[in-house]
């Protein structure tokens, strides 16, 4: 059995819920797993805690009606994530606020405490792992738990955990991809002639974009990514200063159609390669011409392609952003611990 605490009950984590009731038979069945959620934290929407797991058939159905959590029998006076943590009796935290890229809080101080009390961790949140990533691999291994992140690359789309299991014995001496949802679905659908703030809009609507969506336009977000893959899968020790920034914002339909004209897509590009000189990093929008692969991955699409020494490239497509796409995320790494 798996018993988890979950804080931050936004997007992400209300899809986690929305998977653990529809597929619980199903997980059973084929997976042996059974999953009980004891605890959530939210800053907005409150806390509930029970250790013998919350019916969250019924959690769903207040939350929907209220837009919180304070209906429920389980609800706390006092909001307070980290008694939700520690007094859950919960095994497992499922990490799930808004990433915060200047000092990864609240999440680092939630991640931190429960691999100290001993429990794993389970995040989508890219702060803790862009910041602090080597420090907190050390506490999980000093405290014999697990540390998975799935969802903070490419959603629930196999790229970290591919490169750990399936890619095990490749050298991988370079990434390169697209790495952020929201603006590729931005830069796909002005070449439509839609207006960037429009589909931004939409874009917010449709859960791909972050809590502040400059995060995504000026670049942050793919930044972190890219931070997180040549740490965790190249074993660099790469810090967000390290990597060249430059978002879409300034990108005009006069640029757009510049592109198309010289057979080309602007695309957001995130890439990490090892030179002569040390590791370099960067995103940035780059015209793509027509004929690569790259130019092809349109909307919320994401894609990365490896440099690796025995296959060479190898290039992986699929969901970048997304409610229940990254709640998946968080679920196979549950799976993960659950093996
Ligand atoms: N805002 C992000 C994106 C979500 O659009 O890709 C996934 O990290």
């Amino acid at each position: 059995m798996v018993k988890v605490a979950l804080v931050g009950f936004g997007t992400v984590g209300q899809g986690l819920v929305e998977i653990l009731v529809e597929k619980q038979a199903e997980l059973r069945q084929n997976h042996g797993f059974d999953c009980q959620i004891c605890g959530i934290a939210d800053i907005a929407k409150g806390s509930v805690i029970d250790a013998n797991g919350l019916d969250l058939e019924i959690l769903l159905a207040s939350f929907q009606a209220h837009g919180d959590l304070r209906h429920l029998p389980a609800f706390q006076e006092k909001n307070d994530s980290d008694a939700v943590i520690r007094e859950s009796g919960a095994t497992v935290l499922v990490e799930a606020t808004p990433t915060n890229l200047r000092t990864a809080q609240p999440a680092l101080r939630h991640v931190t405490a429960a691999l100290e009390t001993g429990m794993h961790v389970v995040t989508c949140n890219k702060g803790p792992v862009a910041l602090a990533y080597a420090d907190l691999m050390a506490l999980a291994h000093k405290n014999n738990v697990e540390f998975y992140f799935e969802s903070t690359v490419m959603s629930g789309t196999p790229v970290l955990n591919l490169v750990a299991t399936c890619l095990k014995g490749c050298r991988i001496s370079g990434v390169a991809g697209i790495f952020n949802g929201t603006t590729n679905y931005i830069l796909s659908e002005m070449e439509s002639g839609r207006e960037y703030r429009d589909v931004l809009e939409e874009a917010q609507r449709l859960g791909y974009a972050e809590a502040d969506p400059s995060g995504d336009v000026d670049g942050w977000d793919a930044l972190a990514k890219v931070v997180i893959l040549a740490n965790v899968i190249m074993g660099e020790n790469l810090r967000i200063e390290d990597v060249e920034r430059q978002g879409i914002s300034h990108l005009q339909p006069k640029d757009i159609a510049a592109a198309t004209a010289q057979n080309g897509r602007w695309k957001l590009i995130g890439a990490v390669r090892r030179t002569e000189n040390g590791v370099k990093a960067s995103v940035k929008p780059l015209i793509i011409p027509l004929t690569e692969p790259l130019a092809g991955v349109m909307g919320v699409t994401n894609a990365i392609t490896f440099a690796t020494d025995l296959l060479g490239p190898v290039t992986v497509s699929g969901a970048g952003a997304g409610k229940q796409e990254t709640a998946f995320g968080l679920l196979n790494d549950l799976l993960r611990i659950d093996a």
